[in-house]
């Protein structure tokens, strides 16, 4: 059976990681946010996790040399997967052109791009009250958290035409329940 190879996409605070966890159980796939591998780094305190902090910190984007080698990483680790779920990756085009090479180089290629749509207000909204709580110091300020979805618009958002012009762009509502999110999400997915 082929596998299923999902881009989970959407600004900061789309609900990215929530959904993925739904996800993930429902078809047995393995989960990869490159934002949880580099906070994973950082409380490891490795020289790649102090570096990126600074960045993050910032709210801009990680040298794409970083994410796709960590990205390689884990899609060699996990052959036996039954696919994967991309989560905050890939935020650039070089990203995206290294993930098809190493996925299409497997004969596994991506299934869809599933594009999380959240109005600006409610991502700013949803951000700030995480961050009284999670202790991401990019949640805090919300000068940050602008800064985020303008790297996302200026950068990630064009990756639509991308993956459009492979016919695997599908925009899917942000906007509800958790529940009512992951239904259209599944529905998205067939
Ligand atoms: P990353 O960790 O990927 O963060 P992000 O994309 O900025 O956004 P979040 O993870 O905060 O949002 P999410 O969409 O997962 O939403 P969530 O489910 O958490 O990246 C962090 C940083 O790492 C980047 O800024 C960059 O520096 C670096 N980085 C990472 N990947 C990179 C890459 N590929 N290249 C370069 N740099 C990279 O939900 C958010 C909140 O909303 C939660 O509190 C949740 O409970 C709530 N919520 C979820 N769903 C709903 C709902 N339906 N209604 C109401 N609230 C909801
Ligand atoms: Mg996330």
């Amino acid at each position: 059976m082929s596998k299923l190879n999902i881009v989970l996409f959407g600004p900061p605070g789309a609900g990215k990681g929530t959904q993925s966890e739904f996800l993930i159980k429902k078809y047995g796939l393995v989960h990869l946010s490159t934002g949880d591998l580099l906070r994973a780094e950082k409380e490891a305190g490795t020289e790649l996790g102090l570096m990126a902090q600074e960045i993050m910190g910032r709210g801009e984007l990680v040298s794409d040399e970083i994410v796709i080698g960590m990205i390689r990483n884990k899609i060699e680790a996990n052959t036996a997967a039954k696919g994967f779920i991309f989560d905050g990756f890939p935020r650039t085009q070089a990203q995206a052109v290294a993930l098809d090479a190493m996925l299409n180089a497997k004969s596994e290629p991506i299934t869809a791009m599933l594009a999380l749509e959240v109005p600006e207000e409610e991502l700013v909204k949803r951000l700030l009250g995480r961050g009284a709580t999670s202790g991401r110091a990019d949640d805090s300020n919300e000068g940050v958290i602008r800064t985020r979805i303008r790297e996302y618009e200026n950068k990630t958002a064009p990756l639509k035409a991308y993956y459009s012009a492979q016919g695997k762009y599908k925009a899917i509502n942000g906007v509800g329940s958790v529940e009512e999110i992951t239904g259209r999400l599944m529905k998205a997915i067939g």
